[in-house]
């Protein structure tokens, strides 16, 4: 429990981390297995969350983990990128895990790029997460601005799944994989502060130095919506789990 404003904190290598990690997902989807269920995880882009899968396809080729009754859910994807534009989280996520493990893909679920109506379509996204059950373990890493997803600050703890606009500083952070900053898309549609909180359990995962001073507001600032990802300090199952350099402060 962690609404005495004390989180559970886990800190210690990046490869500590990993594979401790790893050892929750793992457990949960063996223990969801063994009782004929399927295990729901929602997953994280970017840089963080990299060893984390490589940890998770190294268990799948060399300790037999199968993902065949995983169901998964992405946080987040950019705005009009194709599925196989190298850029797009949906390309991000078949090259890092799900072209790896043995994964049904038609179960893994992202938000939709392109759509007619943004609404029907973020309603959609959440009636599929409601339709298996909700989320049993959400990974979410942090921006440097305190976003989750795309819940960028001023994003309220009752949003839900929908379209929104990408701060200047998010669209900077992401400059150099597009090329530029005239290439990184605008808007994206992501799971809401509500959507996220909904999950049974959380893990914020941060590495790096440049991250400790964004932890350290998250982790003990005033619960707001200036720092989106504040609001995890309220959930009753949440996990931070730092490298020593992400815990600096
Ligand atoms: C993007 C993603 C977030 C992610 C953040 C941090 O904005 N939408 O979900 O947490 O980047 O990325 P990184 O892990 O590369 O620092």
């Amino acid at each position: 429990m962690n609404n005495s404003g004390e989180p559970e904190t886990i800190v210690g290598e990046a490869e500590y981390l990993m594979i401790r990690l790893a050892d929750e997902i793992v457990g949960g989807i063996l223990e969801h297995a063994a009782a004929g269920r399927t295990y729901v995880l929602g997953l994280a882009t970017g840089s963080t969350p990299l060893p984390l899968y490589a940890e998770l396809v190294r268990r799948h080729r060399n300790e037999g983990l199968s993902f065949q009754n995983v169901v998964t859910f992405n946080l987040d994807e950019y705005e009009h990128l194709k599925p196989d534009d190298p850029m797009s989280y949906h390309a991000f996520m078949r090259k890092e895990l799900f072209d790896h493990v043995d994964i049904k893909l038609e179960l893994t679920f992202i938000p939709p790029a392109f759509y007619e109506d943004e609404l029907s379509a973020a309603q959609a996204y959440e009636r599929t997460i409601t339709q298996y059950g909700g989320i049993d373990l959400q990974i979410v890493g942090i921006g440097s601005n305190g976003h989750i997803g795309f819940n960028e600050p001023g994003s309220e703890q009752t949003t839900r799944t929908r379209r929104v606009e990408l701060t200047e500083a998010t669209r900077r952070a992401a400059a150099k994989g597009f090329g530029g900053l005239e290439n990184v898309p605008t808007h994206a549609m992501t799971m809401g502060v509500e959507t996220i909180m909904e999950a049974r359990r959380i893990i914020l995962l941060a590495t790096g130095a440049h991250k400790a001073a964004i932890v350290q507001k998250a982790m003990s600032g005033n619960i707001s919506s200036t720092v989106p990802a504040t609001f995890l300090q309220d959930h009753s199952s949440a996990a931070w789990y730092l490298d020593t350099s992400a815990a600096g402060r």
